[in-house]
């Protein structure tokens, strides 16, 4: 990366970009429509259980890992363990999965908001429009490409502060926006039922793959286990706070998702009736959920077309982060110029986003271990590389490196309170979990067990 090391200018510049980066699709899209999916409240409770507890873990052991070293994910690892060296390439692979399929989902955005400028509300809100939309040929394709060539020239400019400055106006505002929408929702008659089944734990709904499900939405949406945080750390200054950092980080990610799930679960109930297979859209949920909400609103096409284009930026800011990732690696591996490097990961994108865009369409038949394209890519990164990276990451700090590592940078400045629980997690919890969540996640995926 281009940017001298240590160059978040204020202490609340850390926070923001980091949450700038882990504030995303994964928070507004990918949250609510697992949440439906996987039993409303308990996913709910189990996601905010491994939030504090895993989550809080992993981040603080990255962030602290990048700013002792100094280095992003592939010599931070080398720097701690020389045998751990293979981690940091691991975790280097995520990014590369994620980034295609989260400009297909990008361009999606993109669409929605044109079509909402557009005044075709109407239009959007009716049950096939999003179907008939992805399972084209051309045109998701044509988005697609507006996304990626979009967040491209963001790169190759080197703009990226630009946006992120523009972030922190934009994020605080999108807050507001889908609070309001929110209240909207959940004082619709009907609404009850959703916001019951959203909020209220239903144990006997509870099952291993809500587990797996939450524990990969908490390293997708805090941007974990792909030597992101690393980096980001990598910038951060010895006076900050790091337990404090990465409280609020979280709080700021989380405090989204779960807003953004109050304002679409409920809304299924409200317009599509709540029923199993209404909650079980999965990706395309929030595509084919807002448009009822924004039609039967007072200036809903206005409200609409304001929140599809701020949370094009949020997607933006994410995307920015992981393509400006994947570009850093290629430079660092073959030695060529930043424009070289994001032309040919532009092209890496555009081709592998281009076969996931046609998985909706002409390639819809292609079944990877019974996943669709996207949520094979999805699958591979979330449910397999990331516990991987975790699970190599707890061992290394917890085994090899020792954690007093990681509790001595913490506590440069300020007290580590929870020292003990970060030892008992990052040393035997969190690994054994871990282990467990993978091996199920393989064996149901693979067909040796069913739930
Ligand atoms: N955390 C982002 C989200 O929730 O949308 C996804 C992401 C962005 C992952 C940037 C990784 C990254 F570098």
């Amino acid at each position: 990366m281009e940017k001298k090391r240590g160059s978040f200018s204020s202490k609340m510049g850390f926070v923001l970009a980091a949450a700038g980066s882990a504030v995303g699709l994964g928070n507004i899209w990918r949250f609510p429509y697992l949440a439906a999916k996987y039993g409303g409240g308990i996913f709910l409770l189990i996601y905010l259980i491994l939030t504090v507890t895993f989550g809080f873990t992993l981040m603080i052991t990255e962030i602290a890992i990048g700013r002792k070293t100094g280095l992003s994910a592939v010599g931070a690892f080398k720097v701690l363990d020389k045998r751990f060296n293979f981690v940091g390439f691991f975790a280097c692979l995520v990014p590369f999965i994620i980034t295609p399929y989260y400009c297909v989902i990008g361009g999606w955005v993109i669409k929605y908001f044109v079509t909402f400028v557009t005044g075709h509300v109407a239009d959007s809100a009716s049950d096939t429009y999003f179907t008939t939309f992805t399972s084209q040929t051309v045109s998701p394709l044509v988005w697609f490409c507006i996304y990626v060539l979009l967040t491209a020239v963001i790169v190759i400019l080197g703009v990226e502060r630009g946006i992120e400055t523009a972030s922190r106006v934009i994020m605080p505002v999108l807050l507001v926006l889908i609070v309001g929408v929110t209240i909207y929702c959940i004082t619709r008659p009907g609404a009850g039922e959703g916001v019951k089944y959203y909020l209220l734990p239903d144990f006997s709904k509870f099952s291993a793959t809500t587990v797996l499900a939450a524990m990969g939405q908490l390293f997708y949406s805090l941007s974990l286990a792909m030597g992101i945080m690393i980096t980001y750390g990598s910038y951060m200054k010895k006076d900050n706070n790091l337990e404090k950092s990465v409280r609020q980080i979280e709080i700021f990610d989380t405090c989204v998702a779960f807003l953004a799930g109050m304002m679409i679960v409920p809304s299924v109930f409200v317009f599509s009736g709540g029923n199993e297979e209404a909650l079980s859209k999965g990706p395309s949920l929030m595509f084919i959920t807002l448009p009822k909400v924004f039609d039967n609103m007072t200036f809903g096409g206005v409200i609409g077309a304001v929140f599809f284009l701020l949370v094009l930026f949020a997607a933006l800011t994410s995307s920015i982060s992981l393509m400006e990732t994947t570009v850093s690696i290629v430079r660092d591996k073959f030695g060529w110029d930043r424009k070289k490097s994001t032309i040919v990961i532009t092209i890496y994108v555009l081709i592998l986003g281009a076969i996931v865009s046609l998985g909706f369409g002409p390639l819809s038949f292609i079944k990877i271990i019974g996943f669709g394209l996207l949520d094979f890519f999805d699958f591979i990164s979330n449910s397999v590389l990331m516990p991987i990276v975790a699970i190599l990451t707890c061992v290394c700090i917890g085994f090899f490196v020792g954690p007093k590592v990681i509790e001595d940078e913490v506590e440069i400045n300020g007290e580590f309170k929870i020292k003990k629980f970060y030892r008992l997690m990052v040393k035997w919890v969190a690994p054994i979990f871990l282990i467990m969540v993978l091996i199920f996640a393989v064996s149901e995926a693979m067909g040796w067990i069913s739930v």
